[in-house]
């Protein structure tokens, strides 16, 4: 009887194991290098199953030991997966040979996530283009005009809280990440839907939307296990019917944007918002938005506007905390430029905020809030690498791009670990390898609200650096860590600061 049972216990692990690796012959079979590292059905991905890395630091880690190569195959679970290593090819998927690759590699189910399926993120044809055709009008220079005067009352409302906590006290302790997601919550509620999302209201933070976004995007062991299934192991995702946007937070969008757009269609008050442009829009096109397309757009806004720009902020402050250098000159920059323009911060104010620039593009090439980048292979090609490999790569394909590994790849920047914000100077910017920085990805695709973001950014920055000073505490765990159970950029243990108004 134990015979049997031991033979079954054999039979069935064998089994097993051919099937779970049964496709790992594709790479050698196709002539292209295969990363070390692969085991039984989590390929190259034991350090994600763990929780030990990241998805982005992986694939971090993956490009520094490949990096000799043009190209190099991994198996994402199961599944082969080509990575692809050196700019000229991330050019030819992200740009020149975009009909071949024109889909994203993360994608969530239309019918458990419905809002979010439509962001053009995660669509593609007809939808991706319609959907990318609206956040493009509403981000042009002169909408983006209209949307500042939107956050430059959040600045206003940023600049009271830190007064509220300031007051009666020399400095205070705070945690970046934090500060950053109440000021990126209260654009997206203001700029975006024209009301008051409550982000720096003490009494009522529990009904904030800052508190709503953290409920479900903040790095918690739930939502991250959320995260992994539905996008790296979707059939279980599916499985266990998991969506991104919880339904309390889809059905409050859902009854809060039905009710400010009833009132934009009807009312004529001017204001300052996207949802406005969204009502002014109806009326160039002459067809009214369907409300459920308007909601996933207005949701676009929140999901990509919200957490990105928070991370993003977070690192750049952490960065001016670690050189007080930098952050003293880019404050005289803030200081000079408001100066000429009365102390108000306008749209030709930020843009003259050049310094400003450099140091964010230092400090997102440094540690980019979203480290890879997956698209698929729409129509077989062929992509051939400078070293003479040559992949055929098939139809439905996942292709990688290690956007963190090309930033700190020394080949394309001198000394690469240094926080060096001059390289994005006018002297030297010109010869940036423009593949190997990709904070905002490349090519059609490009993130479309780039420039909402970088203005958005820029104007908190300007009203926090004129009036306060940031200063490392020690409870920041030094050198950084990134916290491996989260799909973007954050360190482990967050980004804490001391804060007190500048001397000057
Ligand atoms: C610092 C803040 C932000 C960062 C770092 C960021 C980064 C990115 C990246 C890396 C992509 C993928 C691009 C590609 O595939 O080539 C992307 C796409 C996108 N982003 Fe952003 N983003 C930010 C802010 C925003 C904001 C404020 C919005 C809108 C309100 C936005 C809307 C989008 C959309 C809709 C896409 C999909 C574009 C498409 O596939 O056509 N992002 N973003």
């Amino acid at each position: 009887m134990a015979i049997v049972l031991i033979s079954l216990i054999l039979i069935t692990l064998v089994v097993l194991y051919f099937y779970l690796t049964k496709n790992y012959n594709y790479w050698q079979k196709h002539k292209i290098p295969c990363a070390d590292g692969i085991l039984p059905g989590v390929g190259h991905f034991w350090d994600l199953i763990t929780m030990k890395l990241s998805f982005s630091e992986c694939c971090r880690k993956i490009y520094k030991d490949n990096r000799n190569h043009s190209m190099v195959g991994i198996y994402n679970f199961r599944s082969p997966a080509l990575m692809v290593l050196e700019p000229e090819l991330v050019k030819t998927v992200m740009q020149t040979s975009f009909s071949n690759f024109h889909e994203n590699g993360l994608k969530v189910d239309p019918e458990l996530d419905p809002l979010v399926s439509n962001n053009p993120f995660f669509s593609s044809g007809e939808k991706w283009a319609t959907g990318r055709k609206r956040l493009t009008y509403a981000f042009s220079s002169m909408r983006l005009k209209i949307l500042l005067e939107s956050v430059k009352q959040v600045c206003q409302q940023f600049e009271d809280y830190l007064n509220r906590k300031l007051s009666n006290v020399g400095k205070i302790e705070l945690e970046l990440k934090d500060m950053f997601a109440r000021f990126t919550a209260q654009v997206v509620t203001g700029a975006g839907f024209g009301i008051d999302g409550l982000s720096f209201n003490k009494e009522k933070e529990k009904e904030s939307f800052y508190t709503m976004g953290k409920s479900f995007l903040q790095p918690t062991g739930m939502n991250n296990i959320i995260v992994t299934l539905v996008f790296f192991l979707p059939s279980l995702g599916k499985i266990f019917r998991l969506s991104l946007l919880p339904k309390k937070v889809d059905r409050f969008f859902r009854t809060i944007i039905a009710d400010v757009m009833e009132q934009r269609r009807t009312e004529n008050i001017p204001r300052n918002d996207f949802l406005q442009l969204m009502a002014e829009l109806e009326r160039v096109e002459g067809t009214k938005i369907d409300l459920e397309i308007l909601t996933s757009h207005a949701v676009s806004f929140f999901l990509d506007g919200y957490e990105t720009s928070s991370i993003t902020l977070s690192f750049v402050g952490f960065q001016l905390a670690s050189h007080p250098d930098v952050q003293e000159k880019l404050r005289n920059e803030v200081i000079s430029v408001l100066d000429k323009y009365d102390g108000v911060i306008t749209y030709e104010a930020l843009k003259e905020m050049t310094y400003m620039d450099q140091v964010m593009s230092e400090s997102q090439r440094c540690v980019p809030a979203v480290g890879f980048l997956t698209k698929i292979c729409t129509e077989a090609t062929e992509l051939r690498g400078s070293d003479g490999l040559t992949c055929h790569v098939e139809r439905g394909m996942q292709i990688l791009i290690p956007v963190h590994g090309l930033h700190e790849d020394p080949r394309y920047w001198e000394r690469p670990e240094v926080f060096d914000p001059e390289r994005f100077g006018p002297d030297r910017k010109h010869s940036i390898e423009r593949f190997a920085f990709l904070p905002f990805g490349e090519g059609p695709r490009i993130c479309v609200g780039m420039r909402m973001a970088q203005l958005q950014m820029k104007a908190c920055l300007a009203t926090f650096l004129r009036k306060y000073s940031l200063e490392l505490s020690p409870k920041t765990r030094t050198p950084l860590k990134m916290d491996a159970s989260y799909f973007l950029s954050a360190p482990e243990g967050g980004f804490w600061v001391y804060i007190r108004p500048d001397k000057n």
